[in-house]
């Protein structure tokens, strides 16, 4: 499995020759150079419906013949723009030929792009040959984050470390430690001035808990 950060909130997982995407903000995210129409890309999960989340996410669906996994609402948005789709909500699994994913609770507003109402804003927990990685979306340090170390066990979180639309550096720090991840890697920041960050604050901060920090260039 091989895992690449687009920039932003945005990865693509090699998984056994094809591709999977989570919040492919492509087209629009100053920091991401992916040139999806050289992946096999199979299937789009996204946490929520914001722009810098769904993203290119339609037409990527269309264009791949590819189904985007999302809640029930903002899933039913796709769908009416054409996308195929697997509708979900929050504590729900989906399994995929390449791996499972549960969509857990984020703390944080959600909207379609006509600013109709999109369901909750998720988290997405991948189990990839027993590999656990959370993908917090978007949203604010949360009591949750407990149960998720309790239930799913990631070794590996990418958590939003940004501000202002999400928790910044120190929550995330203390993120980390709640999810008891063995490493963590940081996304939603220094797209945009609003959430420019130290990303070493956010390094410094993470490792005096023991705990790994990847900072990737998207
Ligand atoms: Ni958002
Ligand atoms: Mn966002």
């Amino acid at each position: 499995m091989k895992l690449e950060y687009i920039g932003h909130s945005a990865f693509a997982f090699d998984v056994k020759g094809r591709t999977i995407l989570i919040d492919p903000f492509i087209s629009q995210n100053p920091l991401a150079n992916f040139d999806w129409k050289n992946h096999n890309i199979k299937n789009i999960l996204v946490t929520h419906g914001h722009g810098d989340h769904l993203g290119d996410a339609i037409e990527i669906a269309k264009s791949k013949y590819a189904t985007i996994t999302a809640t029930f609402e903002l899933a039913n948005y796709c769908a009416r723009q054409g996308a195929s789709t697997n509708p979900i909500n929050l504590g729900g699994k989906i399994s995929f030929e390449w791996g499972d994913a549960w969509f857990v609770p984020a703390k944080h507003s959600s909207s379609t792009p006509d600013g109709g109402y999109a369901g909750e804003a998720a988290g997405i927990i991948l189990n990839i040959d027993g590999l656990r990685i959370y993908h917090a979306g978007d949203t604010a340090l949360t009591a949750e984050m407990g149960l998720i170390k309790d239930i799913y066990k990631p070794q590996i979180a990418l958590l939003p470390i940004g501000g202002h639309y999400t928790m910044g550096v120190d929550e995330a720090a203390i993120a980390s430690k709640i999810l008891g991840v063995e490493k963590v890697i940081p996304m939603h920041y220094n797209t945009f001035p609003a959430i420019n960050v130290d990303v070493n604050a956010f390094k410094y901060k993470v490792e005096t808990y023991g705990i790994e920090s990847i900072i990737l260039r998207p």
